[in-house]
């Protein structure tokens, strides 16, 4: 089977990153990490990326000339497909066209409910009786393309944002994998 060569998107902690690449060790999952971008040269999920031996790139979102530089990346490593995984950046319309129906996002909510930040305090101000995760295709408006998966829990009364996370972040290792199956597996 050929793997998709694939570019994961991080800012921060790279959970998913981590996760992703351990699923696509398997030689029957459909795709491959071949690239890892970040924004923020701080994040800790670059770490993952040294650890499993995976080429990164750093970009730096204030420079002009940075969206041409990962489009430059993504066509040196024959990039197919694109995760964006806590990419805390808003992806260009023209990385989008060029991608088009190639780029996933997670986003740590049942969309359409709680686009956007802080979704975990926002959910508890409205009293939601459930949390859940998102995977979806990315377009040019704001966590608003096509959904691939949802998956959900029941809200507990002691639940804090702290708990939230860690709950959805547990669905978001099994739905991102999933997502990834369910889209090539339909192909
Ligand atoms: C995830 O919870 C995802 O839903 C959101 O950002 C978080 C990233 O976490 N978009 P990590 O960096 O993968 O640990």
């Amino acid at each position: 089977m050929v793997k998709r060569k694939t570019c994961v998107f991080i800012s921060g902690k790279g959970s998913n990153l981590k996760n992703l690449i351990s699923y696509s060790r398997d030689s029957s999952f459909p795709i491959k990490i071949s690239l890892v971008i970040s924004n923020n040269r701080n994040a800790s999920g670059i770490n993952f990326a040294k650890k499993y031996k995976v080429p990164y790139i750093l970009i730096n979102t204030k420079i002009k000339s940075h969206e041409n530089k990962i489009l430059m990346s993504l066509k040196k490593y024959k990039i197919s497909f694109i995760c964006l995984a806590g990419y805390m950046k808003i992806i260009s319309k023209n990385l989008i066209r060029y991608y088009e129906g190639k780029i996933i996002n997670i986003h740590p909510s049942l969309l359409p409910k709680f686009k956007g930040l802080n979704t975990f305090s926002r959910m508890l101000e409205k009293n939601e009786t459930k949390g859940g995760c998102t995977v979806h295709f990315v377009n040019d408006k704001l966590d608003s393309g096509i959904k691939i998966i949802q998956k959900f829990f029941f809200i507990k009364s002691g639940d804090n944002e702290i708990i939230l996370k860690k709950k959805t972040q547990n669905l978001e290792y099994r739905a991102f994998p999933e997502a990834i199956i369910k889209i090539f597996r339909d192909i």
